[in-house]
């Protein structure tokens, strides 16, 4: 029997992890899910959206699986805290974020398929597979402001580049670092080639834009130019992130793996995903060598929350990447299947697809067709 963390967290995320539970128990997966604390009101009333109770959970899981939280600027998330706890210099970090470096979640996993009948694809024959390197680059948390004196001197001191700031006082000067490690890139990109070859993708294309981010772009070039060489049936396409935002809107089909770094792969994802029926249809699995977390890609959706009235098939389809990653590929086939023939029916449609089915009609609907 696996264990299953289990965290609805904020807003809709509740209302779609409710619909995933009927679509698993109509599966008749072999689990236990076990319910989570992890969202805003804990970091309200704790001071800790991620309490280390919820942390002990998933260490004791086989995975987990993620609705939404609501995350809030600074100066919101201070002013929100319940008394007692302010002015103690909390500070709030997404619980997502940090999940994903605690548990070393290095995969950020984004298929877009485009199902057939679904109104809001861009074209009927996409199928794009975003791998994001879920754990480096602007989002290590490696960031300055002010910058201090020893790191303002070791940049003077290190890069001609600073020159142009010579003027500027560190006080006015805010830095976040790009860190792209060796290992890093050469784990993520390995992952994406592995994933082609699985899955019969005669290409896979490396996303960055080293003419101008010389030294980390540079690095996932020449990592991913070594990969290749070991995947001699799969073609290695490099591309900048500016061009193919414009390529993927000319020509969507003719890519299938993309691998990319950290931001250019937040970015890249939701483009990947608005052309195969947006936030809606958005599932991501973040992946470890041990562990994982499966999520719908959107948030908290507040003014949705509780109306049961959004598309719970972001959330099934994350369910099926779980079931996928357990090795129970047999019943994620099944729950693929059945999320395509009821979109290819096109009889339950929520709000986005241009219905007025409820969260629940939907899942309801998916469970039938299994
Ligand atoms: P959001 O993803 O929550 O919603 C944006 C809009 O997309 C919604 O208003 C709705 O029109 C549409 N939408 C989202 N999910 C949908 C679904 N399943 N079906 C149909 N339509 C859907 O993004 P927003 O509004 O920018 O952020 C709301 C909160 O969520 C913020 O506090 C933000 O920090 C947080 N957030 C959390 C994420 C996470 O938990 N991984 C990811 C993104 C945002
Ligand atoms: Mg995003």
């Amino acid at each position: 029997m696996y264990r299953i963390a289990w965290l609805p967290g904020d807003g809709i995320g509740k209302d779609v992890l409710h619909a995933a539970r009927v679509v698993l128990d109509a599966l008749k997966l072999d689990a236990q899910y076990i319910p989570a604390d992890i969202g805003w009101e804990f970091w309200c009333n704790e001071g800790d959206a991620l309490p280390p109770r919820t942390i002990e959970i998933l260490r004791a899981s086989h995975c987990a699986f993620f609705g939404a939280i609501t995350s809030k600027p600074k100066e919101e998330a201070e002013a929100e805290l319940a008394p007692h706890l302010r002015g103690k210099g909390l500070v709030y970090r997404s619980p997502i974020v940090r999940l994903r470096q605690m548990f070393d979640l290095y995969v950020n996993l984004r298929p877009c398929k485009a199902y057939r009948g679904n109104p809001l694809n861009y074209r009927d024959d996409i199928h794009l597979v975003v791998f994001r390197e879920n754990t480096e680059d602007l989002y290590a948390g490696v960031e300055f402001f002010p910058l201090s004196d020893n790191v303002r001197r070791a940049l003077d001191e290190s890069s001609s580049a600073m020159r142009a700031f010579q003027n500027v006082s560190s006080n006015e000067m805010a830095m976040t670092a790009r860190i792209i490690t060796q290992r890093g890139a050469e784990r993520i990109i390995r992952r994406a080639f592995e994933y082609a070859q699985r899955h019969h993708f005669p290409t896979v294309t490396l996303v960055e834009k080293p003419n101008v981010l010389r030294e980390t772009s540079g690095l996932m070039t020449r990592v991913a130019r070594a990969v290749a060489r070991d995947f001699p049936r799969i073609e290695l396409w490099e591309a900048n992130i500016d061009a193919m935002m414009m390529w993927l809107l000319k020509n969507p089909q003719q890519y299938g793996v993309l691998v990319t770094s950290n931001l250019f792969g937040d970015i890249l994802s939701d483009l990947c995903a608005q052309l195969v029926g947006g936030l809606g249809f958005a599932a991501s699995g973040n992946i470890g060598d041990t562990f994982a977390i499966f999520e719908p890609t959107h948030g908290s959706a507040p003014k949705y929350a509780g109306q049961n009235k959004v598309n719970p098939i972001a959330t099934l389809l994350a369910a099926k990447l779980m079931l996928d990653w357990l090795g129970e590929t047999a019943l994620a086939t099944r729950l693929e299947n059945a999320i395509a023939t009821v979109i290819a029916e096109g009889k339950v449609r929520t709000y986005d697809m241009g219905g007025t089915n409820t969260t629940l009609e939907m899942a309801e609907a998916v469970a039938r067709a299994l």
